[in-house]
């Protein structure tokens, strides 16, 4: 199979739901990937934030192996030895009670949302009626199924499956003022990442995630945090949220928890988790032994690499906040720990960027438009944020895509050479 059978495949058997760039990858170790042609990338992406430890990863390999030969799955209906003591290390990293297991960010989300309406049946009425108004935030990315949908801003992502589920309202970014004057006794749940991913890597600011904690307090709703893509290590702290001093009611993790395997989880407090009874929610696949156990040697690692996060994302941050100061092209350096990014000034400018980055053997992301995100495994080096800067810099120095093929190459064979 080469790139040009597959793609051929693709398009005549796959949804089209995806504009995938055109490589075919085949394996990777480390912070590496390679192409079906040899070619070798730095990747500053990790699979949208799922391969947080780099590919191949020893002791992920090591349970991964000794797991699938014991035991891959068995029903939810049966106990196995492993999602308790994933609960109890994920809890207490979280600072919550109870933990409920599923397959990804958006069967996560879509629990909390379900979560939140059980909280209010049971405790939180509006005169004679439960609370059943959601609010979530301008440019919120929250997964692609119908409630998660709902709480996701962006019309391009909506509208061609409406009607979604009703009652949710959207509060303007940060917007102090805007909050106080949509949240009323109808509210059921404040939903809201800590630091937005897809909207393209706004932290919220501390003064907003107080508010958000008070007003929600203050009503008998609940906040519920979506942590899927800033939490579990990403900022340097086990969740974001951490770092402002707030305790949500329900939290939200997947991509990176188990390892590249499919994982995701609620968390929750005590009170809220007992709104939930047997039957009310489930899954088939969901905290499976395989990932459960990958999950827990993933949070063992995450715990010694917590410093390591810290001290790279802060070299990072300041090799951006330097380009910044040289490239006219870039407006502003966001984000917290290995979670960054660049807003660019134009949104072609940041297109070629990501492209030109890609033929020198770089993966990072465009989102938002306008914005370069940065996801790299918790385990780069300073030489590797080195290697991304000095091609960024190039990048935008040219202009982007007007660099000369045959320099490009060169740039490229310097690095993998190095
Ligand atoms: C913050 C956030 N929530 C939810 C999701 C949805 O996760 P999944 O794609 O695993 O359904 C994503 C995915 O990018 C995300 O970034």
């Amino acid at each position: 199979m080469n790139l040009a059978s597959v793609m051929k495949s693709e398009a005549a058997l796959l949804l089209a739901t995806y504009e995938r760039n055109p490589v075919l990858f085949t394996r990777g170790r480390g912070v590496y990937l390679w192409d079906s042609n040899g070619k070798r990338y730095l990747d500053f992406l990790s699979g949208i934030g799922v391969n947080a430890l780099g590919y191949g990863h020893p002791a992920i390999r090591k349970v991964l192996g000794e797991q699938a030969a014991k035991l891959i799955h068995i029903s939810n209906l049966f106990f196995h030895e492993y999602q308790a003591e994933l609960a109890k290390l994920l809890t207490r990293m979280a600072g919550l009670d109870r933990a409920f297991f599923c397959n990804s960010g958006t069967e996560a989300w879509e629990g909390a949302l379900k979560l939140a309406r059980a909280y209010a049946h049971e405790h939180s009425r509006n005169g004679h009626k439960a609370k059943w108004r959601m609010l979530a935030l301008e440019n919120s990315f929250h997964g692609r199924t119908f409630g998660s949908l709902a709480t996701t801003y962006q019309k391009k992502y909506r509208a061609p499956f409406a009607p979604l589920l009703p009652g949710v309202n959207f509060v303007a970014f940060n917007d102090l003022d805007d909050l106080k004057r949509q949240f009323d006794g109808s509210v059921c749940a404040l939903c809201l990442e800590t630091i937005q991913g897809e909207g393209g890597i706004n932290p919220v600011t501390p003064e907003f995630l107080q508010l958000a904690r008070d007003v929600t307090k203050k009503h008998g709703a609940l906040l519920i945090i979506d942590e899927i893509q800033c939490g579990l290590g990403r900022t340097g702290d086990y969740f974001a949220y951490q770092r402002y001093g707030v305790r949500p009611d329900i939290v939200t993790v997947a991509k990176p928890l188990a390892a590249g395997l499919p994982l995701g989880a609620i968390l929750a407090t005590e009170t809220v988790a007992s709104c939930m009874h047997p039957g009310l929610h489930g899954t088939t696949f969901g905290g499976g032994p395989l990932s459960c156990a990958v999950a827990i040697e993933f949070l063992k690692q995450v715990e010694e690499l917590l410093p390591h996060i810290v001290e790279t994302g802060d070299y990072f941050r300041a090799q951006l906040d330097q380009l910044a100061t040289r490239h006219v092209g870039i407006r502003e350096v966001r984000g917290m720990g290995l979670m960054l990014a660049l807003e660019l000034n134009s949104a072609d400018l940041a297109k070629n960027i990501a492209r030109r980055l890609l033929e020198e053997g770089i993966i990072i992301n465009r989102t938002h438009e306008t914005v370069l995100r940065f996801l790299p495994p918790y385990i780069i080096k300073k030489k590797h944020v080195d290697s991304v800067t000095s091609a960024l810099s190039a990048a935008l120095a040219a202009g982007s895509s007007s660099a000369p093929h045959t320099a490009r190459k060169k740039q490229a064979s310097a690095r993998s050479n190095s």
